[in-house]
């Protein structure tokens, strides 16, 4: 990076802040929000919505909850006028919800704005101007004074309208690259356009403070704010909105530090989409707050839903590791991390927990709609015992013993890593019917009859190795310890029964009963499931599984 020293601070940071805000916590109520979706979030599409997407999308938006929403800059294009006059005329406002459109200070682009905003219940008119000082010496060529001249003759032209409209108009100003701008003249500018507005507590201002291009840490914004909330006339009947743009990463870090500094409003998007690295993405706030246990006052419950028609009216894509709403933001692949949550969403069950605290899991997931079993637990080449043996007992009701959850994992594992895959709920659970459940492949067991004498347990029984038949008596403790003893004679192998579970596999009112053997031979532990409605059925075929394996691989 050898060009390093062609940069050097373009913000300013101002003086006489105290920044006590940094000792508070954290947000204790939402913002007032207002989605720029339609507006800045549209103006940075490849392919700018259709009137039908931007209606679709209107209506999203009002169902997740926003009672201010900016559609659009109604005075650039045919689209955008078009847009706002159907929502008015077609009387698709909800009562409760205030549009807002945005406006250069120029007399046509005001006049055109407020005829397309006639007949609209309440409507914000938002003026802006650019005033940082790259904007003022290369865009603009204009002094401070020229500059504020801008934003005097735009709000004096606000007002006249304003005098005839017959809704009710809110106005909203914006230093346009406040972020670039010295805060004495961000301010300056700001409180000539409340002289001229005048606002009342019953008719109140937003300021919105953009962080047009991101220049500092968030701090120094937040600083920016506190000076505005401090400094501002008529601070009481005036709203301070924040707009932080996403250039540096840090749109959201930005937001809740203003916010913490003076800040009242947000202006943002959902998934962060806008202009360059887009806007605040207001989703993933929300979400912080809500995490925090303070009610947003949006509706993401049904995220998945939301980013569909977001993908679909915008042609973007929700990226994988978006908070909250990307497609992996719950996955947990690595065993440590399932391992964790496993045990994490037990605990939770077992102590009825009323307040959330799920390792690796911020949020419940299905809070915002996902889904644990296809969202959280996935199966790959890092995954392990804990993640595999979790999907096996909630999805497919097998409760493997401890020992078997681990070799099991293994045997998943190395399937993924050689396939190169994740592997979905139902491969793993094909894969444990195929290498481990109710096996006879090598090895079966015909028939058997039991009686019992002094010595234990007699199977008379007809097994069926390698292709061959023999009748076999055998003697054992138990039936299963009998069987044993047959197929040992029969095989010339001289294993060690090791363990043995069961359980009923569908609950209470269950017909089965799954169980599980293993056997040792040479150091090795061997595993198989049996699963039959008769119990003493299902444990002979664990073991006839368990021997099945263990020929597979001393054959190997
Ligand atoms: O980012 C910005 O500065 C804007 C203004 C028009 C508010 O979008
Ligand atoms: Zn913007």
């Amino acid at each position: 990076m050898k060009n390093v020293q062609k940069y050097s601070k373009q913000y300013f940071a101002p003086s006489g802040v105290t920044m006590d805000w940094v000792k508070k916590e954290g947000i204790d109520k939402p913002p007032v929000w207002c989605s720029v979706d339609l507006r800045d979030g549209n103006q940075a599409l490849i392919i700018p919505m259709s009137l039908e997407e931007k209606l679709e999308f209107f209506k999203l938006l009002c169902k997740v909850g926003f009672k201010e929403i900016e559609i659009g800059f109604p005075a650039a294009s045919e689209t955008e006028y078009e847009f706002c006059r159907t929502l008015i005329e077609q009387n698709l406002i909800p009562d409760d919800v205030t549009i807002q459109v945005l406006t250069q200070s120029r007399e046509h682009i005001i006049a055109k704005t407020f005829e397309a905003i006639d007949g609209a219940k309440h409507a914000v008119v938002h003026l802006y101007n650019s005033t940082s000082v790259a904007q003022r010496e290369q865009v603009f060529k204009k002094d401070k004074k020229e500059i504020i001249e801008i934003a005097k003759f735009g709000a004096n032209l606000c007002n006249k309208y304003k005098a005839s409209a017959k809704g009710k108009i809110t106005f909203e100003y914006s230093p346009e690259s406040f972020t670039g701008t010295e805060p004495e003249f961000a301010l300056e500018i700001c409180n000539e356009v409340i002289d001229i507005w005048k606002p009342t507590p019953e008719d109140k201002v937003i300021i919105n403070l953009p962080v047009t291009v991101s220049h500092s840490m968030p701090h120094v914004y937040a600083s920016q704010v506190e000076y505005m909330h401090k400094n501002l006339k008529c601070r009481e009947n005036v709203i301070i909105s924040l707009h932080p743009h996403n250039d540096r990463g840090c749109a959201v870090a930005d937001s809740e530090m203003g916010l913490l500094a003076g800040g009242d409003r947000i202006e943002g998007t959902l998934f962060g989409n806008g202009e360059r690295t887009g806007n605040v993405d207001i989703i993933t706030l929300a979400l912080n707050m809500y995490s925090q246990g303070v009610d947003p006052n949006l509706d993401f419950s049904n995220l998945p839903e939301i980013t569909e028609v977001y993908e679909k009216v915008t042609r973007m894509h929700v990226y994988e590791r978006q908070p909250y709403s990307g497609q992996l933001v719950f996955a947990a692949f690595s065993g440590s991390h399932q391992d964790a949550i496993a045990k994490g969403m037990k605990f939770r069950e077992e102590k009825k927990a009323s307040v959330w605290n799920v390792p690796y899991l911020p949020i419940d997931p299905t809070d915002v709609g996902r889904v644990y079993e296809a969202d959280v637990i996935r199966i790959n080449s890092q995954s392990g015992k804990g993640g595999i043996g979790y999907i096996m007992e909630t999805q497919f009701k097998y409760v493997l013993p401890p020992k078997m959850r681990e070799a099991f994992g293994y045997h998943v594992k190395s399937i993924s890593d050689h396939a190169h895959k994740e592997l979905q709920p139902a491969e793993v659970y094909e894969i444990f019917k195929r290498d481990f459940v109710n096996l006879t492949d090598i090895i079966d067991v015909e028939k058997a009859v039991y009686e019992e004498n002094e010595n234990g347990i007699v199977a008379n029984a007809t097994i069926k190795y390698n292709g061959n038949y023999t009748k076999t008596e055998s003697v054992g403790n138990g039936r299963l310890d009998a069987i044993s003893n047959a197929l040992k004679s029969a095989t010339g192998i001289d294993y060690s029964l090791d363990s043995y579970t069961e359980h009923d596999l569908e609950g209470k009112s269950s017909s089965k009963a799954a169980s599980y053997v293993s056997v040792k031979y040479d150091g090795k532990v061997y595993w198989g499931t049996g699963v039959d409605s008769d119990i003493i059925v299902s444990s002979v075929k664990a073991l006839i599984s368990a021997v099945n394996t263990m020929l597979k691989n001393i054959n190997k």
